[in-house]
């Protein structure tokens, strides 16, 4: 067997010695700097038997054990394994360098914690801390502008809009669904540039290189069977791609309670490669990140005129939404979920949210 160290470790100082923390893997481990010397040994490809030629201290036994170790956290990667190939794909399609891909891989999959739990932590804060300013104020002088929402339609639409998590038991349609997906990716037109035809849209895509595509995840849409769909924007369509099991919404955002009584679910999946093609600066994973946004919030305007509210969360379950849609590239990655609904709203929600009359 030959091994090779992981391209994906990053050292912190710690007493006496470094925390190793390998970023595909998501493993942390102890790293002496005698075992740090033996990582630099292993920058390339290496059989056994080298590797006990450079270490003549040590017995065949010592350095098998530290090996296995080493291999079973991640710091070592044998040979033919599937972390090979995983790290060989990061090393041959990942350009965005390490910095970028330690933020990006380190934030799939993470645990979430409940309502219960954020609660009590923000009253910990609150006691500890103190409260945050949420806004600058500006000073006596400043000049005050005119009413926005006078006679201004889209703008007294647009202040409509809430997250309202408590759901009716009624189902969305598929028209409305239809809508909200246009409104976000659909094309609107074309354009061409020095090398080729990029579609247009009514969200802003850096470059023009829309990498996004949408998943709908329909467990009560009324002109649609229950399942998971791709949206594809060129024809404005929809294409079954897996079936939808109960409590796989909830699961999917992070566990959120809440999830399972939404009708449906939008999930955006980028497709960082086609963003990659034209951008070797990693600023351009901040522009990816952006356009969710600039998505969501089309779809969540759209959901909103159709008297629906769309719930957006950043909260998933990145490796589960990734094998349900039969997403296999290290590039492609789950980045928002918008939930689709009727919303339940009563009085406290309606102060609370500021809906009120
Ligand atoms: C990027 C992003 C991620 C969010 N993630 C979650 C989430 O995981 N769970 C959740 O309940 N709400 C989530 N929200 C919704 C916010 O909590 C919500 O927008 C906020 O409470 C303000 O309420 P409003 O949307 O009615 O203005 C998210 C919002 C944004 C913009």
């Amino acid at each position: 067997m030959r091994m090779k160290c992981s391209e994906a470790l990053v050292f912190t100082p710690a007493e006496g010695q470094f925390i190793a923390y390998n970023f595909l893997e998501k493993s942390v481990f102890e790293c002496s700097a005698d075992l740090l010397d033996l990582l630099t040994r292993l920058k390339n490809w290496t059989a056994f038997p080298d590797l006990l030629d450079q270490l003549p201290d040590f017995s065949a036994e010592e350095i098998e054990a530290i090996v296995e170790s080493l291999v079973s956290v991640g710091a070592v990667i044998a040979e033919g394994s599937a972390d090979a190939a995983r790290e060989q794909e990061y090393s041959e399609t990942w350009s965005w360098g390490l910095p970028t891909a330690l933020m990006h891989f380190s934030v799939q999959d993470n645990p979430f914690i409940t309502v219960a739990q954020a609660e009590d932590m923000q009253r910990e804060k609150a006691r500890t801390v103190g409260l945050m300013q949420l806004h600058r104020p500006n000073g006596n002088g400043a000049l005050k502008l005119p009413d926005p929402m006078r006679d201004k339609e889209l703008i007294r639409l647009m202040a409509q809009r809430r997250t309202i998590r408590r759901a009716l038991d009624v189902p969305v349609t598929l028209e409305q669904v239809s809508d909200c997906l246009f409104s976000g990716l659909g094309i609107t037109g074309w354009t061409q540039n020095c090398v080729g035809r990029l579609p247009l849209s009514m969200t802003p895509s850096g470059g023009g290189r829309n990498p996004y595509e949408a998943y709908v995840f329909a467990r009560n849409v009324r002109g649609l069977d229950r399942g998971v769909y791709h949206y594809s924007a060129l024809d404005h369509s929809l294409e079954r791609v897996s079936d939808l099991e109960d409590g796989d919404i909830t699961s999917l955002i992070g566990g959120q309670e809440w999830g399972d009584d939404k009708p449906c679910m939008i999930l955006l999946c980028a497709h960082m490669e086609r963003t990659m093609w034209k951008y070797e600066d990693p600023n351009a994973y901040r522009v990816i990140m952006i356009e969710a946004g600039h998505i969501g919030q089309n779809i969540m305007l759209v959901a909103t005129q159709n008297g629906l509210t769309a719930c957006p969360t950043a909260a998933l379950d990145h490796t589960r939404a990734k094998d349900i849609l039969g997403l296999k590239d290290l590039t492609q990655a789950p980045i928002y979920a918008l939930t689709l609904s009727a919303p339940l709203v009563d009085a406290d929600d309606a102060g609370a949210a500021g809906i009120a009359a």
